[in-house]
């Protein structure tokens, strides 16, 4: 009786996915999406990495009232922190507001956000005998209020732009799990890589499943292109990181393409956001993925002959740049945009905007980047 009730709940909760598509609002500005899947734009589309943030005094406001989580939880607040930017500036995209975080908690770890130090795990995996303290089973149906968010978004933005969903890497996220919060050295996963290579593989393993759940439930919920951020690739080597990362990255992109398929559902484009490995731009374009992200400190030109002609790229404007003056801000991005040119480019910052940066900076880089070319 439970199981029939289950699949009848979980068969409703399908139909309501693809009867809610249909009434989305349609697209005005699909800038990005065309940039994505290298189609020509109308203008270079703009968004920045963390836009729905601390920088912005509104944002500010409701996080006075509330906790960091509830705001991720709680699908009216995510909306409305996600649509914060988009009243200010005239950007090419938003991304719903959530925390790559969401799944440690929905594997069963508790995650707090502490004012002034970051993400606190107050019991971080210490060994492998704490996997089997995870609850695989099941995380994605711990997350629905991030699908109930996006669905939410879609409606709000009434198609002004797209809705970018996201999700943490399996590296990115197992360090975290390991660190007990964010590392300058990832010193105790890299012990977990050499000291319990299969348990760091299983880890890693369970991350990817759980992500390609959580992928395929934001698409479902309205999400019209996925972002992978796999933030911790500057700690690896160039090996470790096409060892230990590229797989699972690749293994992600393959079974969301192939378990979207299996249900006629249209795939969306992803982006590979791997800061820190601009060493290997070549072996990321074999992906899959649709467009890479760049960090600061990748040169657009040789980051284009590196990837060829078939990916997008996007970035990569030094976060610190947004401290200069506007006349430096709108100088740097003119010459970045020209650098990556018109076709297969998304403008970004090289990583998040950071939290004291001026209003005017983000004002002066959307303009510079649409009056570039
Ligand atoms: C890029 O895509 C075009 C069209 O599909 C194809 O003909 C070409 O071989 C591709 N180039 C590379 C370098 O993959």
């Amino acid at each position: 009786m439970h199981h029939i009730l289950k699949t009848l709940i979980y068969l409703l909760a399908l139909y309501g996915a693809h009867a809610i598509e249909k009434n989305f609002p349609a697209l005005k500005n699909d800038n990005l999406l065309r940039a994505a899947r290298g189609e020509p734009v109308d203008r270079v589309p703009v968004w920045v990495m963390r836009q729905a943030g601390r920088y912005l005094p509104e944002f500010q406001e409701v996080r006075k009232q509330h906790d960091f989580f509830t705001i991720c939880r709680t699908p009216e607040l995510a909306c409305e922190v996600t649509m914060q930017p988009l009243r200010r500036f005239d950007l090419d995209a938003s991304i719903i507001f959530s925390d790559i975080l969401v799944i440690p908690q929905a594997l069963g770890m508790t995650v707090e956000m502490h004012a002034g130090v970051g993400p606190v795990f107050p019991e971080p995996l210490k060994t492998p005998a704490d996997l089997a303290k995870l609850t695989p089973e099941g995380a994605v149906g711990r997350l629905t209020y991030v699908g109930d968010a996006i669905t939410m978004m879609r409606h709000m933005l009434e198609g002004r732009v797209p809705l970018i969903g996201f999700t943490g890497a399996p590296w990115t996220l197992m360090g975290y799990m390991i660190e007990g919060g964010g590392s300058k050295t990832m010193a105790k996963s890299k012990v977990w890589l050499t000291d319990y290579p299969e348990d760091s593989k299983k880890l890693l393993t369970m991350l990817t499943d759980a992500i390609v759940d959580y992928l395929e439930m934001q698409v479902k919920a309205g999400a019209q292109l996925l972002q992978i951020f796999e933030s911790s690739a500057e700690h690896l080597s160039k090996d470790d990181f096409l060892k230990w990362a590229v797989p699972h990255i690749k293994d992600i992109r393959d079974k969301l393409t192939e378990r979207l398929k299996q249900q006629s559902i249209p795939t969306v484009p992803m982006t590979l956001f791997a800061k820190g490995a601009g060493h290997s731009l070549k072996e990321q374009a074999t992906l899959g993925y649709d467009v890479i992200g760049l960090d600061w400190t990748v040169d657009p030109v040789e980051a284009r002959k590196e990837v060829g002609p078939n990916i997008t790229l996007q970035g990569n404007l030094d976060p610190q740049d947004m401290y200069k003056t506007p006349e430096e801000v709108r100088t740097l991005t003119t010459e970045m945009v020209r650098k990556f040119g018109k076709e297969r480019y998304i403008a970004n910052l090289g990583h998040g905007i950071t939290p004291q940066t001026p209003i005017v900076s983000m004002e002066t880089l959307v303009e510079a980047v649409h009056n570039a070319l």
